[in-house]
């Protein structure tokens, strides 16, 4: 029997909880030729989202090109990849979207090859040292694209979805932001997505007004799948393979989560496995037991990963993960926190700081008040296991 819970790789339609009206908003900007920008923590299931959008409309024909910026090592990439995959996603003979390739995207000068043993077509431009720089081969390559979908017919959705957005700046400096709004600003054809996980970079790059991207389109700030949704779907999901649930048990998979969709079925995953190996026979239910002993496995099996981690931290950034843990995030800057870090203001704030940029606790935008949060709270788990408190 397969285990019915999955994490680490992207869910398609079918898989995911929830999310329908954030799948539809994607769906709908690119049908628009609109700007979509989602934003949310790390594993919340951005990519999956996108990955449901992509394939329900690569079933109405569309265009639809989902990039992974973290992937490529420079923009020169990444824009070889949008005009060999624009290639790909061309009907006709060889030669003629050849010939089109090389049209809309004139200014680059790309240079096509089709491997017909791999399928694929392969891009190579010069560098022209008076013209290349990345942010105007981007842009270039942007209004490449929109040519493209123009000629396209009218009810045939083209879009272009940046997963890992920031990157693209990380890649290009703020000089490219600007490149690029000033090409797609002009682009009413093409719909664009970007997504991203750096919440406070890209939160700031929407949200200020001094920057491109302000104001370009909607923003979307993702929020954690709604609680009753994931429990129907775990309790239905132990229940088809003959695991009896005791709901207090599958609350506690959610709290010890902290409601991140991939540590919620990571841990579902792990409490399946247990309870299908301890107990091949006899009857299987899910309780409270179960889950701390499941997490207290999983949590083991990743002892190296954390304790790296750990050690890697100052004994400041250490007392003031143990003061997110015992304030749930909260009043990280009171007098009371300060103290119990045995540390100044500045000093805690400085280790906050660092953290959040080290991936380790991310800034909780949606709460009332500003919330410090593990990125991975089986990380706390760790902690509380390890150093026994
Ligand atoms: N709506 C959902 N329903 C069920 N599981 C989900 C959902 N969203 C995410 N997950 C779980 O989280 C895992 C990670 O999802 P995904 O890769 O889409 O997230 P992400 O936000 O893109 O993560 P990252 O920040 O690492 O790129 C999935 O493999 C799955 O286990
Ligand atoms: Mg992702």
């Amino acid at each position: 029997m397969k285990n019915p819970f999955q994490f680490g790789r992207e869910l398609g339609a079918g898989s995911l909880v929830d999310r329908k009206e954030e799948v539809a908003a994607v769906k709908r900007a690119i049908r628009d030729g609109n700007k979509l920008f989602l934003v949310g923590p790390r594993r919340f299931g951005k990519t999956s989202i996108l990955k449901t959008a992509t394939d329900e409309l690569a079933g109405e024909s569309g265009i639809v090109i989902r990039l992974d910026v973290e992937s490529f090592s420079s923009v020169d990439e990444l824009v070889a990849r949008i005009i060999s995959v624009s290639a790909r996603a061309l009907e006709g003979d060889l030669r003629r979207v050849g010939e089109q390739i090389r049209r809309v995207f004139s200014r680059i000068k790309p240079e096509l090859n089709y491997s017909v043993a791999d399928g694929e077509w392969t891009v190579k431009f010069g560098v022209d040292p008076e013209r290349v720089t990345s942010p105007v081969l981007i842009a270039d390559a942007l209004n490449g694209f929109e040519k493209l979908a123009r000629m396209q017919p009218q009810d045939r959705p083209v879009g272009l979805i940046l997963d890992e957005f920031q990157r693209l700046i990380e890649l290009g400096g703020r000089e490219l932001e600007g490149q690029i709004r000033a090409a797609i600003q002009t682009h009413s054809r093409t719909g664009y997505v970007f997504a991203g996980s750096k919440t406070r970079m890209l939160h700031d790059m929407v949200m200020d007004r001094t920057r491109p991207f302000y104001r370009l389109g909607t923003n979307i700030f993702l929020q954690p799948v709604p609680r009753g949704d994931f429990e129907v779907f775990l309790k239905k999901q132990f229940s088809e393979t003959g695991i009896t649930v005791e709901i207090s048990a599958v609350d506690l998979i959610m709290d010890l989560a902290e409601d991140v969709p991939f540590n919620i079925q990571q841990l579902a995953h792990q409490c399946w496995t247990d309870l299908k190996e301890s107990n091949k026979s006899g009857s299987q239910a899910l309780s409270d037991n179960v889950v701390l002993s499941s997490l207290e496995v999983l949590v083991r099996q990743q002892d190296p990963f954390y304790a790296q981690i750990w050690n890697s931290l100052t004994a400041i950034q250490q007392r003031t993960l143990r003061a997110v843990m015992m304030e749930k995030g909260a009043n990280m800057q009171s007098l009371r926190v300060v103290r119990s870090v045995g540390s100044g203001a500045p000093t805690v704030r400085q280790a906050l700081i660092s953290m959040s940029s080290m991936t380790i606790l991310r800034e909780d935008q949606t709460a009332h008040h500003k919330l410090y949060r593990f990125e991975d709270p089986f990380f706390a788990s760790w902690i509380r296991l390890t150093t026994g408190r």
